[in-house]
């Protein structure tokens, strides 16, 4: 990765660490972006895969959605709780009562359940824990070239369902307020999928919601995703991200996988997230 880049005077993208992650300043996403902001954002967004928007004010719901639509139509969470009056907002709260995590304690592509799972994803957080909420993200692309040749073209002929039934179901919600009827997403995706953009291959698997692998018996799927599911965690392909206050993460979860550290309790932390629309995986 290039050193410390200018992209204007005003506006400066460092990279984070050697492999993933880039920290910009001197934008402010309380206010409207520019068309010009907005493409550097962009551009630096597909080349280092997860950005760090830092010295930030907490956004307002409505400036969040609108920011979140500069980069495509906003996704709608299948089964998280929605924040009253905007169901585009997904509220990341934990704090002494909380039983679980805000439901990001394992690596994870969000939402990769969807037909055409988000393309992105935008958190600001506001409300930190004295100590750890950090964020672990982890390069994709990096997990597809570390692979050996034969394994490579052996997965890029195979899909994988994701599913999310087991996940969702019970997670947010009270036991007296499901619906026995509700249906969670699944959807059947490549193993290897190409980024729209970029054009790069990334591995396209993560805990949560991939359980199985279309033409191989449940004993082969089992031993492969089980080895892929440990290959993306290799710390040579990860970053931990320690939040400042306000700092919004914008990551791309076509390239990416993403783990939120569940290691503070009782302490408190909240914030807000939008997800934009993705296309169906390729
Ligand atoms: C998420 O997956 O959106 C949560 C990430 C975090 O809480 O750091």
């Amino acid at each position: 990765m290039n050193e410390i880049c200018n992209l204007n005077k005003e506006i400066t993208v460092k990279p984070y660490a050697p492999n993933i992650g880039g920290v910009i300043t001197g934008v402010d996403l309380s206010k409207d972006v520019s068309d010009y902001e907005l493409n550097l954002i962009k551009e630096a967004f597909y080349k280092y895969q997860v950005l760090f928007f830092q010295q930030q004010s907490e956004i307002s719901p409505e400036n969040h959605i609108k920011l979140g639509k500069s980069f495509g139509e906003l996704h709608i969470h299948p089964a998280a709780p929605k924040m009253k009056s905007f169901p585009e907002i997904f509220e990341i709260h934990t704090h002494k009562d909380s039983k679980i995590s805000n439901g990001a304690e394992n690596f994870h592509s969000d939402v990769s359940c969807d037909l055409e799972p988000p393309l992105g994803t935008m958190l600001q957080l506001h409300i930190l824990p004295a100590y750890g909420g950090d964020t672990m993200f982890a390069n994709m692309y990096m997990a597809y070239e570390n692979l050996s040749k034969p394994m490579q073209s052996f997965l890029n002929g195979l899909r994988a369902l994701h599913e999310s039934e087991h996940f969702y179901r019970n997670r947010y919600e009270k036991q007296d307020e499901l619906d026995p009827n509700k249906k969670y997403p699944s959807a059947i995706h490549p193993i290897v999928r190409t980024h729209p953009e970029t054009k790069k291959k990334a591995l396209y698997v993560n805990k949560f919601f991939t359980t199985r692998i279309e033409g191989l018996s449940k004993q082969e799927s089992k031993l492969i995703l089980d080895y892929l599911f440990n290959h993306c965690e290799k710390t040579e392909f990860q970053i931990r991200y320690r939040w400042n206050r306000n700092d919004m993460a914008f990551w791309d979860n076509r390239c990416t996988l993403h783990k939120a550290l569940w290691d503070y309790h009782p302490m408190e932390r909240k914030g807000r997230r939008v997800t934009i629309k993705g296309d169906q995986p390729f």
